[in-house]
């Protein structure tokens, strides 16, 4: 049973920017972003890879099928040899029914402005909703005709749902997905046990009171990229405590008993907000500009979404007697809240896998597809699953910039004795090694790496590298083994995501400053030598080296751009920054 799962819409960036004005800083307003394609084969995950590794456009909702076409080729096969196409949507008649019952029963809307959207959903329906507009894609695109007993259309928050489940080994568990918008609803939860999903019906929120959405606004009201920048926003909260009482709690938010709530989400959302904000928290586009306000705001709207998310999880655990829960979807990104949850709750595990957000569910279509049919999937954790290069196409790719680099080949065994000898000093690597990370977390990979204990490494790397806000934080990658000694894990064992965030022990907050962000907590990679054995021969040998028990781990390309795919890429990545040296595979690369 091969079975190719995907995300990602031909028209979406057309539709949506013409009919709802999703440009500019709106651009990823729209279904279908981080489009992406895995491969399933007789239960197994074979392959994964995001779109915009491959077409180069961050966070692009195109269809995906360059990464189509590089996992059928990574295993040798075609379409015509695919038994399932698993698209992560699901826009059923009973859904479209409530968009439009949404627009006729809007009683803020004159009747001209109800026929106007009924027109931009009739023209979004034809575009992307239907069966035939799928199939119409997925033909001009490919060139592939489906054969619609092939196309199976999974709903979009199944898709989550079981990305999250099966990444994490299967089992029972208790579950909360909660994004943006899915076809119709933004969050929900329940069970799986035995492989059945139970869904509480009575606490699904629909996207007319999605929390995500309201985070969205704040990011965008903050001067950043809605659905987009909003770790942004997560960032500057921790530069200080929220204003008490909270006036997103106050004026914006109605939490019930039950754990639901109820946000108010106006046609004209994005005005209104800003003049409630502006109201709210004496605030004005000057104001917006200055950091201390921005911090007000950005840690009130932190608090808010890890006290709603919060009334939902205390309802999970009296609805749910599991142990374990899984937390899916966009807002799961936000491992500030992730860690809380987990240590506020009953549960003693959590799990977020690294294809929470929307990267996530081209996978999770795919491994709920391939069990329908009959065959059960095979539980992986490995986040290794795009492309590869060997030393021939590395070396391919140097002779390309042989006027700009010098280069040196070595031992495989010497790299990473190379690499922990050279950060010793402030020196800042790029490392690129074996198979692409999926996810929008560089995970040992594709990354940049530097030793954490110079104070003014942070500044090097945001300034110098990535180009990026001098408020950012750096994550450290640490061996699991010895993870215990620097962070206080809480109840956690393992973060090999970067999903989650722990307190630096005080003994070591020195030791890794360039780790640690200002609250003295950082968000953690552990690594084990089954995970990324020559990752976590680099840590053995820094550590041995250095007495410093991690690694700075961020991601391996500048703001704006998709982490680095190919050694073209890398290469590419490290002449437009002042990264000191590049290892691409076994050879270490220095610029001229
Ligand atoms: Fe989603």
């Amino acid at each position: 049973m091969i079975v190719l799962g995907y995300n990602g819409f031909g028209r979406s960036a057309e539709i949506f920017g013409r009919l709802f004005r999703a440009t500019g800083i709106d651009r990823h307003l729209l279904y279908g972003h981080d489009s992406s394609a895995a491969l399933v084969i007789d239960g197994e995950l074979v392959a994964a890879v995001e779109e915009e590794r491959l077409n180069r456009e961050k966070k692009t909702s195109s269809f995906p099928v360059n990464a189509m076409r590089w996992c059928l080729e990574s295993a040798g096969i075609s379409f015509d040899d695919v038994d399932k196409f698993a698209f992560a949507w699901q826009f059923s008649q009973d859904v479209v029914n409530k968009m439009i019952t949404e627009i006729t029963e809007d009683r803020a809307a004159t009747v001209e402005q109800k026929f106007a959207r009924l027109e931009r959903l009739a023209e979004t329906h034809a575009a992307m909703f239907s069966e035939a507009a799928t199939e119409a894609d997925f033909l001009q695109h490919t060139g592939h005709r489906l054969d619609p007993e092939k196309l199976v259309r999974v709903p979009h928050h199944i898709a989550h749902l079981m990305t999250g489940y099966h990444l994490s080994g299967g089992g029972d568990a208790a579950f909360l997905v909660s994004d943006g918008r899915a076809e119709w609803l933004s969050s929900i939860m329940g069970e799986v046990r035995d492989g059945e999903v139970k869904v509480f019906d009575d606490m699904t929120i629909d996207s007319r009171h999605s929390l995500a959405m309201l985070f969205s606004v704040v990011t965008r009201y903050l001067g950043f990229v809605p659905n987009n920048d909003e770790y942004k926003v997560m960032g500057l909260a921790g530069y200080g405590a929220p204003p008490e009482p909270n006036p997103f709690l106050e004026h914006v938010v109605e939490m019930c008993p039950d754990g639901t709530y109820k946000i108010p989400y106006p046609a004209n959302a994005v005005p209104a907000y800003y003049d409630l904000f502006d109201r709210v928290f004496g605030g004005d586009a000057e104001c917006r500009e200055e950091f201390d306000y921005r911090v007000r705001v950005a840690s009130a709207a932190q608090h808010m979404l890890e006290t709603v998310t919060a009334g939902q999880m205390r309802t999970l655990e009296t609805r749910s007697d599991l142990p374990r829960v899984i937390f899916e979807g966009g807002l799961a990104l936000n491992c500030v809240n992730n860690s809380k949850l987990l240590e506020r709750s009953r549960f003693t595990g959590m799990d977020v896998s690294f294809g929470a957000s929307d990267v996530g569910v081209a996978i999770g279509a795919a491994l709920f597809t391939g069990g329908q049919a009959g065959t059960p999937p095979r539980t992986g954790t490995s986040p290794y699953l795009g492309p590869s290069y060997d030393g021939q196409e590395i070396h391919a790719a140097l002779q390309q910039y042989a006027d700009q680099v010098v280069w040196r080949e070595l031992d495989p065994a010497d790299v990473p004795r190379e690499a922990a000898h050279l950060m010793r000093e402030r020196c800042v690597i790029g490392w690129f090694q074996g198979r692409m990370e999926y996810g929008p977390r560089a995970l040992g990979n594709r990354s940049i790496l530097a030793n954490p204990k110079f104070p003014d490494i942070k500044d090097i790397i945001n300034e110098r590298i990535k180009h990026r806000e001098q408020f950012r934080p750096f994550a450290p990658v640490v061996l699991e083994h010895r993870a215990p000694e620097v962070f206080e894990l809480g109840k956690k064992t393992s973060s090999p995501y970067m999903t989650f965030v722990v307190p630096v022990r005080p003994e070591y907050q020195e030791k890794i400053q360039g780790a640690c962000h200002v609250d003295a907590t950082s968000r953690i990679q552990t690594v084990t030598e089954q995970s990324n054995p020559l990752l976590a021969e680099l840590l053995r040998e820094f550590t041995e080296l250095t007495g410093i028990p991690c690694l700075i781990n961020t991601s391996f390309n500048v703001a704006g751009e998709p982490i680095v795919c190919s050694p073209a890429d890398a290469l590419s990545c490290f002449l437009k920054t002042e990264m000191d040296h590049l290892f691409l595979g076994n050879f270490l690369v220095s610029r001229i």
